[in-house]
């Protein structure tokens, strides 16, 4: 295993990658139960969007926060031995996901303000029904359900990248942003 001279991610920045990856697939997999598993207008397929709606609205604020944080605290430098190209992939691949994110969240939000229920946190109304003038919900609909399926591939990717470094290349790239110790300290 290579030595490097790279640290980690600040334990903010840990927290909330890692909140939000829990909570990114709690949505895809209550989005895909909703898609296929549920009858259209059903009480569960209700209460699951109730559901789904509510952790994206706290997902939507995480990313707000993320992205400030992302600005105040930068990532640290990645360790010497990671090539250039490497290093330009993980750049434009970390942004974007970042894209991903901000365009699915907010697509998200504003489906839910379309909806009877408006914009609705576990019971708690925020803002109610809303019809946006010139957006077609058809279309907002469709790009949320595509972009959040082109996204679970480029987070197989994010995945691969994470692994390839660590057993092809020996650079423990995943503890930058675990908690445990470095596996070359072991
Ligand atoms: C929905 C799931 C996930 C999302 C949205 C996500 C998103 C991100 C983003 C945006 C970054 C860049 C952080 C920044 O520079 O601000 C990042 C870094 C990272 N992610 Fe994920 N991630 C997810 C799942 C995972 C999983 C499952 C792993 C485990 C293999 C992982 C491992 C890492 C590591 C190790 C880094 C740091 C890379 C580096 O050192 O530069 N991520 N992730």
């Amino acid at each position: 295993m290579k030595t490097s001279n790279s640290s980690r991610y600040h334990f903010c920045s840990r927290l909330l990658h890692w909140l939000m990856a829990f909570g990114i697939l709690f949505m895809w997999l209550s989005g895909q139960v909703m898609m296929v598993g549920l009858e259209d207008g059903s009480d569960e397929e209700e209460a699951l969007k109730a559901l789904h709606a509510s952790v994206g609205i706290m997902l939507f604020l995480l990313l707000l926060v993320r992205i400030v944080v992302r600005f105040v605290i930068p990532p640290p430098p990645l360790p010497d031995t990671i090539p250039a190209f490497d290093r330009y992939n993980a750049k434009m691949g970390h942004f974007i996901i970042y894209v991903f994110m901000v365009l699915i969240m907010t697509s998200g939000q504003v489906l839910a303000l379309s909806q009877e229920a408006g914009l609705n946190w576990f019971g708690l109304q925020i803002l109610s029904q809303t019809e946006i003038a010139g957006v077609e919900i058809d279309f907002v609909e469709n790009f949320h359900f595509i972009l959040a399926t082109l996204f679970f591939f480029a987070i197989l990717i994010h995945i691969a990248a994470v692994l390839k470094h660590r057993w092809f290349e020996g650079e423990d790239i995943f503890y930058r942003m675990w908690f445990g110790s470095k596996s070359t300290d072991k």
